[in-house]
């Protein structure tokens, strides 16, 4: 018997393996201008991150370039101002691992963005790391793609909920559907294996998509809350970490693959069509439309059913709060009055 009958009602058996619903796609020609709108993006000076700076900047919006280490953050932004206007970008230095750190980064970002901010875009991360624990005692790829985002989104709330209609997404993979998160202790599982820990940690990021969802719907604010997937993507996201680890070959296998599909820019098309498409609904998932979402036109992607539980969500939204210390406002805050310093 064939692994996969010959029949037209048969699924085939691993749900990803499909291409997206929607054929019509989105192209960088209908990216809106976001003249006066301020962006805040993670994982801003390199791959992906760096990217979709540079487009969101070109059209205008003022970009807060968030990335790990002042060197690497000031001089993805001085690269980025090659490209666009200077008073489009600003830095700041932040380590998604370090809790008290994200605190600091997100008054600097008040500072800055005079207590605004329109589109917050989660999207910083590490993958295939050897068994590393953050400051706090948390496995790090969950510490630092969920917790880190968890506590940083919930302290910009108040600048994001100044504007008309912020929205938050939270950059996610196709393989989460292969992520499975520890049930009871997912900040430091039972069992470790480097890419698990990714793949889980990928799960995380679209739960957290829906319980800020329905946090937003329950405290009766504008939010949406979306994700993106960018597909298979030359950056040096895993290689880095399995070199350090002396894993020579697998790093170079890694490598090939990104390299066969697309570039950064190619691939932080789903995540800007996330961040700027107006018709876009709270919930919506975007990713590449192509084979097995590689690579492709930004298109609407399925996401894992595991990740659409309710439950599962409002488990893991507590255990961020408490493992976080960091509780989003029940009710929008007062309006507010300026008196920070702009941008620069
Ligand atoms: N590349 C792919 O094929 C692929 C596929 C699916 C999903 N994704 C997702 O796409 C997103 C961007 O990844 P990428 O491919 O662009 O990788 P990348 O080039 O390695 O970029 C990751 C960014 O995250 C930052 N970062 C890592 N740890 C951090 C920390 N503790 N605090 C603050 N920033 C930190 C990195 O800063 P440093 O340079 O200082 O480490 C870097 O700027 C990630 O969420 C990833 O999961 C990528």
């Amino acid at each position: 018997m064939p692994w996969i009958p010959d029949s037209p009602r048969r699924r085939a058996p691993l749900p990803w393996l499909r291409r997206g619903t929607d054929p019509s796609g989105w192209g960088y020609a209908d990216v809106p201008r976001l003249t006066g709108l301020t962006a805040v993006l993670t994982g801003g000076s390199s791959g992906v991150g760096l990217a979709l700076a540079e487009q969101l900047a070109a059209r205008e919006a003022h970009v807060v370039l968030v990335a790990r280490g002042a060197d690497e953050t000031e001089s993805a932004a001085r690269q980025l101002c090659r490209r666009a206007t200077p008073r489009h970008v600003s830095a700041v230095p932040v380590d998604l691992a370090d809790l008290d750190d994200i605190g600091t980064a997100a008054g600097r970002i008040g500072e800055l963005t005079d207590g605004r901010v329109d589109i917050l875009v989660n999207n910083a991360g590490v993958a295939a790391l050897s068994p590393t624990c953050t400051p706090s005692g948390f496995e790090a790829h969950f510490a630092v793609n969920h917790l880190g985002h968890y506590a940083l989104t919930g302290h910009l709330m108040p600048a994001l909920l100044r504007t008309p209609a912020p929205r938050v997404v939270t950059v996610s993979s196709v393989l989460h559907w292969l992520g499975r998160l520890d049930p009871v202790t997912p900040h430091r599982p039972a069992r470790y294996h480097r890419w698990g820990a990714y793949f889980a940690s990928k799960a995380a990021n679209l739960l957290f998509t829906h319980g800020l969802d329905t946090w937003a719907r329950a405290a009766r604010v504008p939010l949406t809350a979306v994700s993106a997937h960018p597909g298979l993507v030359h950056t040096s996201l895993g290689s880095r970490a399995l070199r350090e680890s002396g894993r020579h070959a697998e790093a170079r296998l890694l490598e090939h693959l990104q390299r066969r599909w697309h570039s950064p820019t190619e691939a932080a098309l789903p995540i800007l069509r996330a961040s700027t498409d107006p018709t876009a609904q709270a919930g919506d998932f975007f990713g590449p439309g192509g084979y097995l979402e590689l690579s492709g036109p930004a298109v609407h992607v399925r996401a894992a059913p595991s990740t659409a539980s309710a439950a599962a969500a409002d488990r893991l939204w507590q255990l961020s709060k408490q493992l976080t210390g960091v509780a989003y406002p029940a009710a929008p805050p007062a309006p507010h009055k300026p008196e920070l310093s702009t941008g620069p």
